[in-house]
């Protein structure tokens, strides 16, 4: 892959997943849409009935260290999985006060305080992820993550999430939408 990729998620009336829930956790939500599209690339044909769209990049990661980014590499699988029939797209900002602590502090509180990546692990291979940045673009969110999965490992995803919502990392989070995706059969 190259990086950073331009990546575009539009809610719209037509796409190639459903919207099957939406959850404004904190903050403001989004308006109301069916369907989400993913594009590749900023170029790629936008549908013209979008109720949104958020532009993201994936990039570099920020905090991960060495070993942990072997943990991850020697159980993560990719996007795309045929089993992955459903999907959650959970845009994510965080406060100012996050954005002003140093570096290491944000570490601290991500890993050693939260063990957000040591949670995350345990459902790996299960969930498929890819995260996006899009502070840096001057959009409504800092981030877009995406994940993908199988009917098997909704409630193990719903655990997740709530670990993780309840982490000291959280708390640093004021808007945060989740949606929930099921394929739609392809033509
Ligand atoms: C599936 C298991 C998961 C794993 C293995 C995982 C792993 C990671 C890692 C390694 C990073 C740091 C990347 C870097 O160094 O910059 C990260 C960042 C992030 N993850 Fe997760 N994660 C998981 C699930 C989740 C979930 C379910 C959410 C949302 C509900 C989430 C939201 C985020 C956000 C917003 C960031 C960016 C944090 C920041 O830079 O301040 N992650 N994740």
């Amino acid at each position: 892959m190259t990086t950073p990729l331009n990546v575009v998620f539009r809610g719209a009336s037509t796409g190639p997943w459903a919207i099957t829930a939406a959850t404004t956790v904190v903050g403001e939500g989004l308006p109301a849409a069916t369907h989400l599209a993913v594009s590749e690339g900023w170029d790629a044909p936008t549908s013209t009935d979008a109720a949104w769209s958020l532009r993201g990049v994936v990039s570099y990661d920020r905090y991960l260290r060495t070993d942990e980014k072997a943990s991850l590499g020697a159980v993560q699988e990719g996007l795309g999985r045929p089993s992955s029939t459903l999907a959650a797209f959970i845009p994510i900002r965080k406060k100012a006060e996050w954005w002003a602590l140093p570096h290491q502090e944000r570490r601290a509180i991500l890993e050693e305080s939260s063990r957000h990546i040591r949670i995350g692990l345990e459902y790996l291979p299960a969930v498929a992820r890819r995260l996006h940045h899009s502070r840096e673009l001057g959009e409504p969110f800092d981030f877009l993550t995406w994940f993908e999965f199988g009917p098997a490992d909704v409630a193990a995803f719903d655990e997740l999430v709530g670990r993780l919502r309840a982490s000291e990392e959280w708390a640093y989070v004021d808007r945060e939408v989740d949606l929930r995706l099921s394929a739609t059969p392809t033509a």
